[in-house]
């Protein structure tokens, strides 16, 4: 079968977060294992890189109307790793700086979905899917089911983050939109235009990137509001576990590293000591290293970590932060790298060469994620053998098991309450178990065991499409 992805991001092209990881790597493992072809549609962003603006060529130029508004697109494409990409270039929407933030981020993303759906009727591609991605491709799915572009075309929406639903006043949809007044209400949601809500509507099959997020957003806790439309949707919701590429997470191969290794602890401990010696700690490959490599934003629990900091950090160990983000979290962590200098490294700032190093040198990494759609980075620490310490939710919930002492399963550390002094306690239950080595061992044995890759959730997606096509009946 034929898929078209829709969506504002995709690496490497161009990412911001983990939503560009999946569409970047998704259709490689569905191309791969299940022979499906799938293809992109991306926004043109002039803060790609110049090697990416150079290699595209050009297709063809559209004239897009939106509501009264009449708007070039001009498509390119390019084929990169077997994949054929398309970008829809419009100087007045996306020749900005950076890609999302502006105050007419809506308006943008509903250009784009319009010139999707206008773009089918020219491609040399008939999908017979349309995979839309987060908020910004809900329009791309609501429009694909209203206009019908093309015969029997069917819809999926996944929800990558409910927490962003592109949102504007309900009175745009007559500014947007050349539609009869009755597609007002699948649009709408709390007398605004939503345009999440308006995938969801529409979507032949919403999916979320775990099945425990897929179960969470059905209330209000997790929701940001959504919960009742999402209820109703119940039957065509389903939750897909992301993985991630594991030709580029391979600590036998990293470039970035020092020291490559498979599993072996004391090639590990090699890279603890070339990192503290780059960053000035004290020198000691038997000292366990704790690290966070996040976005600083509320999301991702960092006010847990700093309401007990003091405490964890009387314990002896070390930490190293990486990320940026939010002013509150970024100060904090500046702080106590000046209050603790023997233990604590804080690299306000985005850096996959450290990002790596980190993940090989570390003992533990922390997510105590107030809420995780699915998480990438606990699956690339477990790729490196450090172990994650997470708090059950989403993905986080679903692919980390805590340890048990009885049994012996387990392959990592969890908390459930969104609650400071829990999540310390299983700080310091980690490092008693780091000084039980039979304990450690068992641990880090069924860390090596885990796998995230893409194989078995493509088999999953492959699957979900096969029930949206018509059936052939074979004699
Ligand atoms: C979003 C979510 C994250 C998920 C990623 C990719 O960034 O916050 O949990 O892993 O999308 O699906």
């Amino acid at each position: 079968e034929k898929v078209l992805f829709v969506a504002s991001e995709c690496a490497p092209f161009i990412k911001t977060g983990g939503l560009g990881d999946v569409v970047g790597s998704l259709p490689q493992s569905l191309k791969e294992h299940e022979n499906i072809d799938v293809r992109v549609i991306l926004p043109f962003y002039d803060e790609m890189s110049e090697e990416w603006k150079r290699k595209v060529e050009y297709l063809t130029t559209l004239n897009v109307k939106l509501g009264w508004r009449n708007q070039e697109a001009t498509i390119y494409w390019l084929k990169y790793n077997h994949i054929i990409y398309y970008f829809i270039a419009n100087d007045y929407y996306f020749t900005r700086k950076g890609i999302y933030g502006y105050y007419d981020d809506g308006e943008r993303f509903v250009f784009f979905s319009h010139a999707v759906i206008e773009s089918l009727k020219v491609l040399d591609f008939q999908p017979d899917i349309l995979h839309g991605h987060d908020w910004q491709a809900g329009i791309a799915v609501a429009l694909a089911k209203i206009l019908q572009p093309t015969p029997n075309l069917k819809t999926v929406l996944t929800i990558h983050n409910i927490k962003y639903q592109g949102i504007m006043p309900l009175d745009m949809f007559d500014d947007f939109f050349l539609l009869p007044r009755e597609h007002v209400s699948g649009m709408e949601w709390n007398s605004m235009l939503n345009c999440l809500k308006a995938g969801i509507f529409h979507a032949d099959k919403v999916t979320t990137v775990s099945p425990s997020y897929a179960e969470e957003i059905q209330y209000p806790y997790y929701s940001e509001g959504l919960h009742p439309i999402l209820k109703q949707k119940a039957q065509s919701l389903q939750g897909i576990i992301n993985g991630i590429d594991t030709k580029v997470y391979n600590p036998l191969t990293d470039p970035f590293i020092p020291v490559n290794y498979r599993s072996a602890r004391s090639k590990k401990k090699d890279n603890k000591v070339y990192l503290q010696e780059e960053l000035g700690l004290p020198i000691d490959r038997e000292k366990p290293l704790y690290i966070l490599i996040s976005r600083l934003v509320e999301q991702k629990g960092i006010h847990l970590l700093m309401h007990i900091f003091d405490e964890f950090i009387q314990s002896d160990v070390q930490f190293i932060v990486l990320g940026t983000g939010e002013a509150q979290f970024e100060n904090f962590f500046k702080y106590v790298n000046d209050q603790y200098p023997d233990k604590v490294r804080s690299l306000i700032t985005f850096s996959e060469s450290y990002a790596r190093k980190m993940y090989a040198a570390a003992d533990f990494f922390l997510m105590p994620s107030k809420f995780e759609p699915c998480g990438l980075s606990q699956l690339i620490a477990l790729q490196y053998k450090t172990v994650p310490i997470v708090r059950e939710t989403g993905g986080l919930r679903d692919t980390i098991q805590p340890y048990n002492e009885i049994t012996g399963e387990g392959n990592g550390f969890s908390f459930s309450n969104y609650n400071a002094h829990d999540f310390l306690h299983v700080l310091r239950y980690s490092l008693d178990i780091y000084y039980r080595p039979e304990h450690f061992q068992q641990l880090l044995k069924n860390v090596n065991k885990s796998q995230f890759s893409w194989k078995d959730s493509a088999k999953e997606y492959a699957h979900l499409y096969k029930t949206l096509l018509p059936t052939t009946i074979t004699i």
